[in-house]
């Protein structure tokens, strides 16, 4: 089975991975190659970031195929907010709870009307030896509560309703999530090219 280092130490998200690509490849994430540091996270863009990432995680691991990916939410009536701050939005080190509770107060802040559409977004890079081969983007629509839902998934999960459903990421199952989320779409553009790297 071919290995490929997902190039991020968040568990939630390997997860994710390993289950959208299936038994077809070997995947482990950064507790397994405990001493690559990433570069600091400077883009303004997920894509930016997401390079950032992959570079760095590739340089680190010789020879090996990394993926990585920069995700995060944004809310219209918040002008694209928490968005490459979504792992920091409540502050450098914020947790997803934290990040959680800032989104609430914001929203309450804007009063009606609620709910309020946002999305997912994910850009996915793939890289070998500090160089890129393969970038994609995906992306889910759909609408923030002000009130969290469900204690499945992870972030901003138990906020979000994806579009043509009316329960949270908090409450709908993996793998509903795993067929339509920002991930999955991002993941589905780079499964070609994934394959023909085999
Ligand atoms: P990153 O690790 O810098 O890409 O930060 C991604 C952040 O965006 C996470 O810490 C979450 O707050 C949020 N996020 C990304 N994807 C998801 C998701 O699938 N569900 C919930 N929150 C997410």
């Amino acid at each position: 089975m071919p290995q490929l280092v997902f190039a991020t130490s968040n568990a939630h998200k390997t997860e994710e991975v390993a289950a959208i690509l299936g038994e077809a490849w070997q995947v482990e994430d950064l507790r397994a190659h405990p001493g690559v540091l990433l570069d600091e996270e400077t883009g303004d863009t997920f894509e930016a970031n997401a390079i950032i990432k992959a570079v760095s995680g590739s340089r680190g691991t010789p020879g090996l195929l990394v993926l990585a990916d920069d995700s995060g939410l944004e809310v219209d009536a918040l002008g694209g907010a928490p968005g490459v701050r979504s792992a920091r939005y409540a502050g450098e080190t914020a947790d997803a709870a934290d990040n959680r509770a800032k989104l609430k107060t914001e929203l309450a802040k804007l009063g009606q009307p609620t709910p309020f559409s946002g999305r997912f977004q994910c850009c996915m890079v793939l890289a070998r030896d500090g160089k890129v081969l393969h970038i994609t983007h995906g992306s889910v629509e759909g609408r923030l509560l002000t009130e969290e839902v469900g204690a499945c998934g992870f972030g901003y999960d138990a906020l979000f309703i994806p579009d043509g459903f009316t329960e949270t990421f908090g409450v709908l199952p993996a793998e509903t999530k795993n067929q339509l989320s920002h991930r999955a779409r991002a993941l589905a553009e780079m499964k070609d090219q994934l394959a023909s790297l085999t």
